[in-house]
């Protein structure tokens, strides 16, 4: 390697290392499921009703109706399954361990469905790939995160 090629290859490599950072930067600033911008929780929001709600709960607190629709089961009986299995269907509110997933598994989990990628292979949800449009799982996302206290880690 010549002298030259490393006195032009140097700066070369620190300006793109340092567009690198900033991109990340900005990125972290501007996550692309923001619970700050509040035209995108809206949108999210409606959409979480329409399509989430059922199991999740309209206030992201997790719900079970829906196990009793689909299993004939009283919704006495499935609350007691409920209570010696823990969560139904998980809250997504901040105490809910949906919390502490990070953004790109919260994509995957809403795109492809907890199956593959939480490993739940008996999952009753399926991914909204070809349903929802990435931009609508994000907007979901930030209306989601708009319920979590910043900071607060839910408990295990
Ligand atoms: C048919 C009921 C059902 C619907 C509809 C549904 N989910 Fe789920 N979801 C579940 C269940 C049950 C789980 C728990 C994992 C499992 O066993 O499948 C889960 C898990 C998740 C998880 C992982 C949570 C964690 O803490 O591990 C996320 C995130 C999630 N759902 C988001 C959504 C979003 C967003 C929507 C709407 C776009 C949605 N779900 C629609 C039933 C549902």
């Amino acid at each position: 390697m010549s002298r030259r090629f490393l006195f032009l290859a140097f700066p070369l490599l620190a300006a793109v290392a340092a567009v690198g950072a900033a991109w990340t930067l900005m990125a972290r600033e501007h996550p692309p499921g923001d619970p700050a911008d509040e035209e995108q929780v809206a949108v999210g929001g409606a959409l979480y009703g329409w399509n989430c709600a059922r199991c999740h709960g309209e206030d992201l607190g997790g719900e079970l109706g829906w196990v009793a629709e689909e299993t004939n089961l009283s919704d006495e009986q499935v609350r007691d399954v409920a209570e010696r299995l823990g969560d139904v269907a998980p809250a997504h509110d901040d105490k809910g361990q949906t919390s502490r997933l990070d953004d790109a598994t919260l994509f995957r989990v809403i795109d492809e469905g907890p199956a593959t990628v939480l490993d739940k292979p008996n999952s009753r949800m399926s991914g909204f790939h070809g349903h929802l449009s990435d931009g609508e799982i994000w907007a979901i996302i930030a209306f989601m995160k708009s319920h979590w206290v910043e900071g607060e880690t839910p408990p295990d």
